[in-house]
C-alpha cells in the first residue's frame, strides 16, 4: 500500500494557504492510502523562545487537523516531539547532506532575512536534515504538500539516494505531491508573496476567521487597474491568485472559474463565499475538539505510539546498514 507522509508546524494559526495547499490532500488520500501525519513541534523550536507556546500550539493544530477531516482511526496523526527516532535519524540525514546544499535552500534564506537583527539557531540550517528524516523514516512514497515544501522533498530525495549510494538500499526515495489547484496560494494584499503565517493580517485568510472578517479580506483584495477577469500569474497576479482560490474551493481550474466574469467586484465576493462556505463546517467541528483536550492528547497518544512502532523498525534498519554495533 502506498505510505504518505507529511507533516505542519505548530507555528501559529493555520490559513487557507494550508488547508489548500496541504491539508485537503491529506484528508483525501486516507483511505486509499495509509497516511502518516505530524504536528512537527521541534522544527518550530528552530523559531520558539518562550515556554509553553509549543505546547498549546500543538493542541490546537490537533483539534484543527481532525476538524479538516483526518480521522484517527485510520490516519495516524502524532507529535514529532514524542517520537524520538525523528531527531536520532535527523543527526544521520545531517550527515548525509553537505553545507552547501543546505545553504541553497530558499526557506532558510527567507527565514534568516526575515529573523534579521533576531537570533538564528543552528536548527533553522539544518532543519531540512530532520524534514529528510521525517520522510524516510516512514517509508514515505509520496509527500503532498504546498509548492514551497518541493524543494525539501528534493533534498529528502538527494539525502536517501546518496544514503543508500553509500549504505546499500534501504531508505524509500519519496515524491511530492501538489494539488492541481491551490498549491501556492497567494497573499491577498501582496499577490507576489505566498500566503504564510508570518505575513498574516489582511492579506492571510485564517482557518478560523469569521464569515464577515472573510468577505472583508476578500473585498479589499488587491487586484489591478484593468478589469479584465483573465488568468494570468505574470500580468495579473492579484486576480489570478483570487480566480486560483476560488478554483480550489469550487473544484474547477483557475480558466474555467474566470468565465462569465466581467468585473472584479462579483469575483472577489463569490470567492469569499465560497471560501466561507467550504470552512464553516470545519470552524464547527474544530470548536467541538478543542473542548476537549483530554481527548485531543489521547488521540494524539495513540497516533504517536503507531508512528514509533514504524520509525523505531526504520532507525534500526539504517543503524544496521552504517553497521553500526547493536544496543
Ligand atoms: P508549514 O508548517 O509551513 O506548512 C504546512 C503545509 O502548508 C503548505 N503551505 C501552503 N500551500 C499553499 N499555499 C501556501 N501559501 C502555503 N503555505 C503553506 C506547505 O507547503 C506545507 O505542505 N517544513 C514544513 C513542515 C515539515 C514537513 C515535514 C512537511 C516538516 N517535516 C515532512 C512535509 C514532510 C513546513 O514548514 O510546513
Amino acid at each position: 500500500m502506498t505510505r504518505v507522509l507529511s507533516c505542519i508546524q505548530p507555528t501559529g494559526d493555520v490559513h487557507l494557504g494550508n488547508y489548500l495547499g496541504a491539508l485537503r490532500n491529506w484528508v483525501a488520500g486516507q483511505h486509499e492510502k495509509e497516511v502518516f501525519h505530524g504536528i512537527v513541534d521541534l522544527h518550530a523550536l528552530t523559531i520558539t523562545e518562550e515556554p509553553g507556546v509549543l505546547g498549546e500550539n500543538t493542541l490546537e493544530l490537533a483539534a484543527m487537523l481532525f476538524a479538516v477531516g483526518l480521522d484517527p482511526e485510520v490516519a495516524t496523526v502524532f507529535v514529532q516531539s514524542h517520537v524520538p527516532e525523528h531527531p536520532q535519524l535527523g543527526w544521520v540525514m545531517e550527515c548525509t547532506l553537505s553545507f552547501g546544499e543546505l545553504s541553497r535552500m530558499t526557506q532558510f534564506k527567507d527565514k534568516t532575512a526575515k529573523r534579521e537583527g533576531n537570533f538564528i539557531s543552528a536548527g533553522l540550517f539544518s532543519y531540512p536534515a530532520l524534514q529528510a528524516a521525517d520522510i524516510v523514516l516512514y517509508d514515505t512514497n509520496e509527500v503532498p504538500v504546498g509548492d514551497d515544501q518541493r524543494q525539501h522533498v528534493e533534498i529528502t530525495r538527494d539525502a536517501a539516494i546518496r544514503f543508500n549510494h553509500r549504505f546499500g538500499d534501504t531508505l524509500v526515495v519519496p515524491e511530492a505531491v501538489t494539488p492541481a489547484a491551490g498549491a501556492r496560494v497567494m497573499d491577498l494584499q501582496d499577490p507576489t508573496s505566498k500566503m504564510s503565517k508570518s505575513l498574516g493580517g489582511a492579506g492571510c485568510i485564517m482557518m478560523l476567521d469569521e464569515p464577515t472578517a472573510i468577505m472583508k479580506k476578500f473585498k479589499r483584495a488587491v487586484t489591478d487597474s484593468e478589469s479584465e477577469v483573465r488568468y494570468d500569474v505574470a500580468a495579473k497576479p492579484g486576480v489570478s491568485g483570487l480566480l486560483d482560490i476560488l478554483a480550489a474551493a469550487t473544484g474547477t481550474t483557475p480558466h474555467a472559474a474566470a468565465e462569465g466574469y466581467t468585473q472584479y467586484g462579483p469575483l472577489k465576493v463569490d470567492t469569499g463565499e465560497a471560501v466561507v462556505a467550504m470552512l464553516e463546517p470545519i470552524q464547527a467541528r474544530y470548536h467541538e475538539l478543542i473542548g476537549d483536550p483530554a481527548e485531543l492528547t489521547r488521540l494524539l497518544q495513540i497516533g504517536s505510539g503507531r508512528a514509533r512502532t514504524v520509525a523505531s523498525t526504520t532507525l534500526s534498519r539504517v543503524y544496521d546498514a552504517i553497521g553500526l554495533v547493536p544496543a
